[in-house]
């Protein structure tokens, strides 16, 4: 039985004050929620989050470098998001991946780097409207997929998030429908049962994100395949983040 895991994904939003206030009344809506919660803050909130010491909300990274340490001007290190408390991190979210260039090589150092340092990756994999047009969406998770795992271990690999998220639905309002999210969310579990076997696939949670918001979520989380969501616009604000967590 997967725990569905739903992530609020903040993207360039809220200064250090703002985020504290955000989630210390969080915390207290979704208390006794029996889902796991991840807020991915911005890195200069995550030290200030973590002092609150909260225990329902985890914390997540939006993004880090593959190294352990070096000349890398502007990069944070997995140890450095250890330190802060930090349980999650998103990898290869489609906007690393379309604005800073992330190619599935770097994708895939990223993952292997989170997990030999203990982090829970978010693996975001997702087409673009083009390539959903011409008919190439399973074609280009699939590869997304095999890419990102090449050289994680089975028992690693059942620890990876995957967030399936259509780049069409992003930020557009749009959201796919729960039946276009779950059919691709199949297949990336196909994928994974024959990358790692049934076993590891049907252990790996994978969520949708694109336009989750309070009024669509309960029609994906009753799809067989689809654990969780990753939501960015409806993260930002209490109210919807916490009726998304209730769905
Ligand atoms: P929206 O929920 O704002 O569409 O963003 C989705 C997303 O990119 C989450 O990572």
């Amino acid at each position: 039985m997967r725990t569905p895991i739903i992530a609020g994904n903040w993207k360039m939003h809220k200064t250090m004050p703002e985020a504290v206030e955000v989630c210390r009344r969080l915390e207290e809506m979704v208390e006794d929620s029996a889902v796991d919660v991840v807020v991915c803050a911005p890195f200069t909130a995550l030290s200030a989050l973590s002092a609150l010491g909260l225990t329902k909300l985890k914390l997540g990274a939006q993004n880090m470098h593959f190294a352990d340490e070096g000349a890398f001007t502007g990069e944070i290190a997995p140890g450095m998001l250890i330190d802060v408390g930090v349980q999650y991190v998103i990898v290869g979210h489609s906007e690393r991946r379309e604005i800073f260039g992330e190619t599935d090589e770097l994708v895939n150092k990223k993952v292997r780097a989170a997990i030999t340092h203990g982090l829970t990756p978010i693996l975001c994999v997702g087409e673009t409207l083009d390539q959903r047009k011409e008919g190439k969406t399973e074609t280009l998770v699939q590869g997304q997929i095999r890419k990102a795992f090449a050289g994680v271990a089975p028992e690693a690999a059942s620890e990876v998030v995957v967030a399936y998220e259509p780049i069409w639905a992003i930020g557009t309002g749009e959201t796919a429908t729960a039946e276009q999210a779950e059919e691709v969310i199949a297949t990336i579990r196909a994928t994974l049962s024959e990358l790692y076997g049934t076993e590891i696939a049907e252990a790996i949670r994978i969520q949708y994100g694109g336009s989750v918001k309070p009024a669509n979520i309960s029609e994906l989380m009753a799809k067989p395949n689809i654990d969780g969501a990753l939501v960015g616009g409806a993260s930002l604000k209490p109210e919807d983040f916490s009726a998304i967590v209730k769905f």
